[in-house]
């Protein structure tokens, strides 16, 4: 299949031999098998593996509510956290305007994000805007009880009621939940709000190709159709796919699980960029939730270049030999900036004069490789042709499949989250929540 992304492990070959990963990912073919068959471990998320085939039958649904929201409104929230708003975000800011949303596809929609924190400025920032704004609300919560989305929308649903009316907010509320149980399914049904499904067999940080992704990014005017193509060509490529040499995600999943073997147990995802920071962020919950578990998993980091070559770059070249890259590599920009010529050169530009940025970055990129490389850093590349809904299609599905795959290969369950209860129970106790006094009196004494 032409017009796919691939995976450079030449620099990545002074660590661990192409012959070695291959043989290392030519074991691990029964993961993928596993997999397919749904006997390992969290069988019951799998829902995610055929998502791109099945959403098909909901396309149609998803760009009318879409549309209708764009319709009656300027501005839309998306309230959610975690798998429940990463998906969306990544895709969302990889392809609007850097500077203005208002620009994106020139068409005049906004998505503003809430309930992924709970932060008292950004929130009293947020209501600002909105009190100029004629919104509407998306909000997503797979559970439906989850603290940061349900606060959001608790404040957001009276905040809307209070500006546009009772029967004006039905029309202006969109909830993507559970099928059946949850407080969130049983407020909109209440409220008789319109409502897309989570599937129960996939989890949130999956969910990206499911509604949760699909209709947040259909709003922003995005082309979630050549999304679900993406996903579904490289569904194609890896899913029933045993030969190495041609499924890009058993390579992937072999290559870091043999880094880390050698004492590389941090991954830092790469961008040349800033349009790619939030597929990082996704990429980082991903990995990060799926993996890291059982005293085991890859910590995965993210930086942006060449900003962060002024900052964090000194570390990867010269501090603890921990890390390797994962750099995506984008081929072609979308639109086009040359370095102009000047009279007198007093910078000593122009040597450059009439060249593209994406010249000079592309360099930066080469040069940035080799120089980690040289400071005993191994780098994997994902290379893409271009930053679009295809590709960025292709990308979530080859990293989705590749995390399974990875998962199975650290014999952990890459598809619950049990340590994310953690941080809950402290914060219910600490806040008195009903039933949790106790915890809360015991928990005072340490602080
Ligand atoms: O990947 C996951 O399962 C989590 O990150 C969830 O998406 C996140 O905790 C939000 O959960 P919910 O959708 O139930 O509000």
């Amino acid at each position: 299949m032409e017009n796919v992304l691939t995976l450079n492990l030449k620099n990545a070959e002074a660590f661990i031999s192409l012959e070695e990963t291959i043989a290392f990912a030519g074991q691990s073919v029964r993961h993928l098998e596993t997999l397919n068959a749904g006997t390992g471990a969290g069988s019951d998320f799998l829902g995610w593996l055929t998502l791109p085939s099945d959403i098909q039958v909901q396309i149609d649904k998803i760009e009318k509510a879409a549309a209708r929201l764009r319709s009656i409104t300027d501005t839309t929230v998306v309230i959610g956290i975690g798998g429940s708003y990463l998906g969306a975000r990544a895709i969302n800011e990889a392809l609007a305007h850097s500077f203005s949303p208002y620009l994106k596809q020139k068409q005049a929609h906004e998505i503003l994000f809430a309930g992924q924190n709970i932060c008292e400025d950004y929130f009293s920032e947020l209501i600002e805007i909105l009190d100029e704004r004629n919104y509407s609300i998306i909000v997503i919560s797979k559970s439906g009880t989850t603290t940061e989305p349900a606060i959001a929308f608790r404040i957001l649903e009276q905040h809307l009621e209070k500006k546009v009316g009772k029967k004006e907010t039905e029309q202006r509320i969109i909830a993507i939940t559970d099928e059946q149980k949850g407080a969130l399914r049983s407020l909109a049904d209440a409220n008789k709000y319109e409502t897309f499904v989570i599937p129960d067999n996939v989890g949130g940080r999956y969910s990206v190709l499911s509604p949760v992704g699909m209709l947040p990014i259909a709003v922003s005017g995005l082309n979630i159709r050549a999304l679900a193509e993406g996903a579904r060509d490289m569904e194609l490529i890896t899913r029933k796919n045993k030969d190495i040499t041609t499924n890009p995600a058993l390579l992937y999943a072999a290559a870091r699980n043999l880094l880390l073997k050698g004492g590389r147990l941090v991954e830092i995802m790469v961008g040349f960029t800033p349009k790619l920071y939030f597929f990082a962020e996704w990429w980082k919950q991903l990995y990060g939730e799926s993996e890291g578990k059982d005293g085991r998993g890859i910590f995965p980091a993210s930086v942006n270049f060449t900003t962060d070559l002024h900052s964090l770059g000194q570390y990867i070249q010269e501090g603890q030999r921990i890390l390797f890259e994962t750099v995506i590599s984008v081929k072609n920009p979308a639109r086009t900036v040359t370095v102009p010529a000047s009279q007198d050169d007093s910078d000593q530009l122009n040597y450059l004069a009439g060249r593209r940025l994406s010249e000079v970055n592309h360099n930066a990129e080469d040069g940035t490789i080799l120089a980690h490389n040289d400071g005993n850093v191994p780098v994997i590349k994902i290379e893409i042709p271009a930053i679009d809904e295809y590709y960025l299609g292709q990308m979530i599905y080859f990293l989705e499949i590749s995390c399974g795959i990875s998962g199975y290969m650290l014999d952990i369950n890459p598809f619950d989250q049990p340590g994310v209860e953690a941080y809950k129970k402290n914060m219910f106790a600490l806040l008195n929540k009903p039933g949790y006094e106790e915890v809360g009196r015991e928990l005072r004494k340490r602080l």
